[in-house]
């Protein structure tokens, strides 16, 4: 019988796991669970019988990908594929596929939270500022980009984007601004909200050279990836610069010398929430089983991120 593994470190809410479940089984497959595992031992133990894999941020390295003899397709229930080893997966003819969009609203409404709880000092009780008429620059305008620019723009806020792989009307059609050079992003919006890909073009791309351009009261949102933080040149812009804040749903290495340094600018969520929420576990979680059932039943490729 067909197996689907469903290995999530963080697991889904379990309403998603039934819905995911249903589709599995109604096509006939039989569903694995592997929640909460600590280990990759675990992990690789568990997919050495399956024919398909949903992952969240689950590391599927080589050495998982090689344990899974009979594994065909590895679905990354979110946006991110950067924590699957598609060299080997391609190698070994597995299909890796994400789930664009699925998950965005709940990524957006976070950093759009994390923007409020900052100008109104962490709920403490004292006088804050407002985001209506301040600047936010979006780098990256994909799914959550887009939800971004939409929440910013019913606060009021003056929305403007840098992406050079989107069609400039796409950003315009939004009522968004769409800036010409990353360098014009930075040097004008107060806000910015980060939402790009950790590839090798933008690991460790955000740095001192980029956040020094920022205009005063300075606030860098980041619901994207650690990976793209320069986190030494983070710590010298912080104590370069007494109005600068970072906002992050992915801590830092550093993450206690900023606490302990900063904290009046500076807020990390405890654990990656962003996609946290039961409508967007449902969401991806039964857009991956689709996308398996697809693939394996139908041959159907689509969101294929390894061709
Ligand atoms: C994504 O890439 O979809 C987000 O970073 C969410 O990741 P998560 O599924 O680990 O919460």
């Amino acid at each position: 019988m067909t197996k689907v593994l469903i290995a999530t470190e963080k697991p889904f809410a379990p309403v998603a796991v039934t819905g995911i479940r249903e589709v599995v089984e109604e096509a006939g497959y039989e569903l694995v669970l592997l929640e909460n595992y600590t280990s990759k031992d675990e992990l690789i133990k568990t997919v050495s019988d399956v024919d398909g894999m949903i992952i969240r941020s689950d590391k599927a390295d080589k050495d998982v990908i090689d344990a899974g003899t009979n594994l065909k397709i590895v679905v990354r229930a979110g946006a991110g594929y950067d924590n699957v080893d598609l060299q080997a997966a391609s190698a070994k003819g597995v299909v890796v596929m994400n789930t664009p969009g699925q998950n965005s609203n709940a990524v957006a409404e976070l950093a759009a939270g994390m923007m409020v709880y900052y100008v109104r000092n962490f709920f403490n009780g004292k006088s804050g500022t407002e985001l209506k008429d301040r600047t936010l620059g979006i780098h990256a305008y994909g799914y959550v980009g887009k939800n971004v620019a939409r929440i910013a723009k019913g606060f009021g806020m003056h929305v403007c984007a840098f992406d050079p792989f989107i069609p400039r009307t796409e950003i315009e059609n939004d009522g968004v601004k769409c800036v010409d050079t990353l360098e014009e992003l930075y040097k004008t919006c107060q806000f910015i909200s980060l939402h790009i890909p950790s590839n090798s073009q933008t690991k460790q791309s955000i740095n001192y050279a980029l956040l020094s351009m920022m205009p005063e009261n300075a606030v860098l949102v980041n619901t994207a990836r650690a990976e793209v933080i320069h986190e030494e040149e983070l710590l010298k812009v912080f104590a370069d610069r007494t109005d600068f804040a970072y906002l992050t749903d992915i801590a830092p290495a550093n993450r206690e010398d900023l606490e302990a340094d900063y904290s009046a600018r500076f807020f990390a969520t405890p654990k990656k929430m962003g996609a946290q929420t039961l409508e967007a576990n449902v969401n991806a979680g039964i857009a991956a089983a689709k996308q398996i059932v697809g693939f394996i039943s139908n041959g159907d490729t689509t969101f294929q991120v390894n061709k």
